[in-house]
This record gives C-alpha cells, structure tokens and sequence, in this order.
C-alpha cells in the first residue's frame, strides 16, 4: 500500500483539480483581464501526460477529479482525456470525474462527458439577464450557455449553477436565479469574489457581496435548513423549505474553510498549486518528463504537499484588499 497523501496540518488530499487550459472564449471581468497572453502550446502538458499526472495522483489516493480551465471543453481532443479518465471510475479507483465550465460547449460535448461516467457538472453563471451576461463575461452569449444547459440535463447530468456574488451586479436576481434553479431541478451554489489578478482594489470590496447577507436576503423568503451535505468541495449547503432546492455557499472571504481542505490544483502546464489563496507553487512537468517511471513524479508530488500553507490570506475587513493573490483566477480553474 502507498501511502495517503497528508499535509502538514493533517488533512488528507482526496480531490484533485486539473486545469487542462489557460484559454477561455469568455472573459469574465472577476477572472481575467480583456488582453490576455496565453501559453504557447509547447508549454502544455500533453494529453498522454496528463493522464500520466492524473493517474499518479489517482494512484496515490485522489478520490474526486474535476477537470477545470481556463475553459476545459475549448483543450483540443479533450474527450480524449475524459475517456482515459473513466477507466479510474471503472476500477472504482476514483469516486468522481467531473468539470467546471462556462457551458458555452455543452451542447457539442455533454453525451460524450456523460458516455465518459461523469455525472454531475457546474456551469458558471452569474446572470439569467443578457446584457448584463455579456457585460460580466465581455464575450459570452447566454443563449448559446442555455442551450449548453439545456443539453446537459438531456444527456442525463446533473447541473450545479455557479454564480459568483456581485454586489450591484446580480444582488436584484437573487430570487429570480433561486426560482428558475427550482424550476429546472439545478443545484445553485454562490460564490464570494476573492481579489485574484490584477484587478483595481476598490473594485474587489466594492464588488464584494457577503454571503452573510445573501443567505439572510433568502431567509426572508423561505426558511433554511442546514444541511449535511458534502460533496468533497468547499461549498456548505441548505434547503430552501418553500421549493426543497439545495443551495451551497463558498465563503472563503466571511467563513473561511480551510481547515478541512482536501484538495490541490495542478495547471495546464504541470505546475501544483497547494493552495488557490497562496503564490507557492512547485513544478511537476520536469520529474514527469525526467524518467518513464514514477517515482521521481510521485516524489515531487509529496514534497510539495509537504508544503501546503494551512490557508489562504483573503481579507476586506479593514476597507482594503489584503491577501491578494497576483494571477488570474483563469490560471488554476478557480
Ligand atoms: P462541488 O464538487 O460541486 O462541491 O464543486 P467545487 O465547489 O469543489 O468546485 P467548483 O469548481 O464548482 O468550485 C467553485 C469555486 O469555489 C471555485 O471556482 C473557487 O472559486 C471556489 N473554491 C473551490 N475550492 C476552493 C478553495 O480551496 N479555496 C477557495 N478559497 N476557494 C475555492
Ligand atoms: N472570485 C470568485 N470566484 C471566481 N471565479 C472566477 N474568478 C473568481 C473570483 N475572482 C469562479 C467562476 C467559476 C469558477 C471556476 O470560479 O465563476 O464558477
Ligand atoms: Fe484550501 Fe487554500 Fe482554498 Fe483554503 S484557500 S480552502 S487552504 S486551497
């Protein structure tokens, strides 16, 4: 038996993030800038040793895999990789294979994801209006994301809506999402803003919605009841009485939940990252390519996470934006 993953603080990492691209067809304002340099493709890990990376991981006890951007379903031949991924849902060596997406390819690709085993997806969104959708992703078009929705819950998966909560964006919507997630049976999570890339600060707490408020703002309409769900991510949950709907909260900046992380992020170009608030991050690619066996990969795997900080440094409380982190969200699939 290997031994499991452990970090420094005693927790052990079970759910790998994979961000198998730094390209995205949107520019959501909170995640990139509108002039982004991408990588070359030389860069990249390839296909083949992405799989090798994952693989390792898997092997080392990684139960959850979710594969994450940029925007994952614009990586060239990328059902490829999700159906080298499925034979670890096959042998019961991984629990989940699942992505985070913009939706915008969903209508092309959400048979395939569910023939590869995955079963669960979230779609970003942070608006149902649709000036506003193009304002807040710059390139995005909401029809074409419904029509993304619409085909993933045809193809048999479930959704999970993402939306990030921006005050004096989508503060007016909040009911409206609520209602039509009930509707369409999608779990609907928000997520509080973190001040990642080079965005002005009084931008970031200007934005900044707590999901304090946000919860209390529902709680005016419906009763709440907390619930014991978990799906191995950050989000903690409740069900709204008056619909039976489940939905989560991210509070990284308002309740920080750190102490039960469990997770890693691995970039487009085999760079871990221990934690998503922190720069620290060391290089995987070079011990992949160094040798055909493992064990210089799986070595570097273990110093790092023998680094992993106990958590992030987010912080509005003092009018100010502290803790910052310098690249873009889009750089690690959030
Ligand atoms: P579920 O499996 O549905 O629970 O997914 P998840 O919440 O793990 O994944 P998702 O990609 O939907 O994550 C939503 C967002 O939560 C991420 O994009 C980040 O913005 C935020 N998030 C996820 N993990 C962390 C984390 O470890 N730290 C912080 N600060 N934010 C995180
Ligand atoms: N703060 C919070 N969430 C963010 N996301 C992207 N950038 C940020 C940010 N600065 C979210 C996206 C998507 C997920 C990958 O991360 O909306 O749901
Ligand atoms: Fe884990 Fe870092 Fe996120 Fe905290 S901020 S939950 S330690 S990745």
């Amino acid at each position: 038996m290997t031994a499991p993953l452990i970090d420094p603080f005693h927790r052990a990492i079970s759910y790998l993030r994979v961000s198998v691209t730094d390209r995205c067809d949107f520019r959501c304002v909170y995640c990139m800038s509108e002039n982004m340099t991408f990588l070359p493709k030389k860069e990249l890990l390839t296909l083949e040793e992405l799989d090798r990376m994952c693989s390792a991981f898997v092997r080392l006890g990684v139960r959850k895999l979710r594969i994450t951007g940029g925007e994952p379903l614009v990586r060239r031949e990328i059902m490829t990789f999700f159906r080298a991924m499925s034979r670890h849902l096959q042998t019961g060596a991984l629990d989940e294979l699942t992505l985070t997406t913009n939706g915008s390819q969903l209508a092309k690709f959400a048979e395939d994801l569910a023939d590869a085993g995955v079963r669960r997806i979230n779609v970003s969104l942070d608006t149902l209006d649709q000036d506003k959708f193009a304002r807040i992703t710059r390139w995005g078009r909401l029809p074409q994301v419904m029509k993304g929705i619409d085909a993933a819950q045809k193809a048999g998966l479930r959704v999970k809506i993402n939306t990030v909560a921006l005050k004096g964006f989508n503060e007016d919507e909040l009911h409206r999402l609520t209602d039509w997630c009930a509707e369409r049976d999608m779990d609907l999570t928000f997520i509080e803003v973190m001040p990642m890339g080079d965005i002005g600060n009084e931008d970031r707490i200007g934005q900044y919605w707590s999901l304090n408020d946000l919860r209390a703002r529902l709680a005016e309409r419906s009763p709440l009841t907390d619930l014991p769900d978990r799906t191995g991510g950050p989000a903690r949950y409740v069900r709204m009485e008056s619909t039976g709907q489940k939905i989560g909260f991210i509070t990284p900046l308002s309740h920080n939940f750190c102490e039960s992380c469990n997770r890693v992020r691995i970039t487009c170009t085999g760079e871990i990252y221990t934690c998503l608030g922190q720069e620290g991050h060391s290089d995987l690619r070079a011990p992949l390519r160094a040798s055909e066996s493992d064990a210089m990969l799986d070595d570097a795997i273990r110093a790092a996470i023998a680094l992993k900080p106990k958590g992030h440094d987010f912080d509005y409380s003092r009018q100010q934006v502290d803790g910052q982190v310098s690249r873009h969200m889009s750089h690690t699939g959030g």
